[in-house]
């Protein structure tokens, strides 16, 4: 009878649940530009970030930017910095309740001599799947404060949010490494794409088939200007690759390059962004695509907008991309 009993009770509480549930559920808007909060109420901390689909489930890795902003002396350029605070995830399946996951890869304090010293620069972590390992893999800019150091650091773990074990960090092919994402392919070949050779050329390299080493094979993709902040993404068989021009943390027009394939050959399309403020990318700057699942001609356009003289307080933009007589177009939209 007991068992009864209780067997009710848990019935008569999934329906109470499940009424609920069926409740009006208000979803925060994200509006473009503002702060955007977790589920705790929390404000959003991944700055230059990217996405991984896992599972039905969207986990969000970017750049933990905390404290005080201050000015790096005798640079030539406006080089602030907050101190490097590792890597946060925060993972959704709706795309707007963001759950705070905890920090994926955490900098370390009092170590000037490792690559994730507080007193250094991690930017732009991108975290992809090997099917083969089934390790998580995340590449990132790993920097000394006056960029001299440009290498791609690499870590990895056994789950989707951590935490990840650092490996370290190389020059892939000798090459400088500063701004980076990663991409994998349909045939789970992996490629990171970064700023080299003082930001004059974007490379992309084929990483070995666990994904935690560059191959030789790698190209440069050159361009009238330099480029930083790269996001790539496929339609059509074809690869697009969005970059900003070089101007700091502040904003600049965005363009896109195409290839039949990620080693190139590269040819430069134009800007995407289309409207006012398509100057400036919206006041942001490119970081990640994904594409909508289910809408074949439409991509996320994911990019930050940096506050330079108080990094912590950045902020999002996320704009749809989409893709029209094969180029990209992003317009604004306020959320
Ligand atoms: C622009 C880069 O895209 C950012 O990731 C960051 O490195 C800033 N420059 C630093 O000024």
């Amino acid at each position: 009878m007991k068992k009864y009993l209780m067997a009710f009770l848990l019935f008569a509480n999934l329906c109470c649940d499940a009424q609920q549930a069926g409740k009006h559920v208000e979803i925060p808007p994200m509006p473009n530009g503002k702060v955007w909060k977790d589920t705790k109420g929390n404000p959003i901390n991944a700055h230059g970030g990217g996405l991984l689909a896992h599972n039905g489930i969207y986990y969000w890795f970017g750049e933990i930017k905390k404290g005080k902003t201050w000015l790096v002396p005798d640079q030539q350029w406006e080089d602030y910095r907050v101190p490097a605070g590792g890597v946060s995830c925060y993972s959704s399946e709706d795309m707007h309740t963001w759950k705070y996951e905890g920090i994926a890869l955490p900098s370390v304090t009092g170590n000037a001599k490792h690559d994730l010293d507080t007193s250094k620069v991690i930017e732009r972590p991108k975290v992809i799947y090997n099917k083969r390992t089934k390790k998580f893999v995340m590449w990132m800019h790993v920097d000394a404060n006056d960029y001299s150091y440009s290498q791609a650091g690499v870590a990895v773990s056994d789950k989707p949010a951590g935490p990840y074990t650092y490996l370290g960090s190389v020059k892939p092919n000798g090459q400088m490494s500063r701004d980076i994402t990663l991409y994998k392919d349909d045939d789970e070949k992996a490629y990171i794409i970064y700023a080299s050779e003082s930001n004059k050329t974007m490379q992309v390299c084929l990483l070995s088939d666990d994904y935690l080493s560059p191959t030789t094979s790698y190209t440069r993709i050159t361009s009238a200007i330099n480029r930083e902040a790269p996001a790539v993404f496929k339609y059509n068989k074809k690869y697009y690759l969005i970059t900003s021009d070089c101007t700091g943390w502040s904003p600049n027009p965005a363009t896109f390059a195409v290839a039949d394939s990620l080693l190139g050959e590269w040819t430069q399309g134009g800007d995407p962004c289309t409207g006012t403020g398509a100057e400036t990318t919206f006041q942001s700057q490119s970081t990640y695509v994904l594409p909508m699942p289910g809408q074949p001609n439409t991509f996320l356009f994911m990019a930050d907008r940096w506050n330079k003289t108080n990094l912590e307080d950045s902020r999002y933009i996320w704009l749809p991309l989409q893709m029209v007589n094969g180029k990209p177009v992003i317009k604004w939209v306020d959320k």
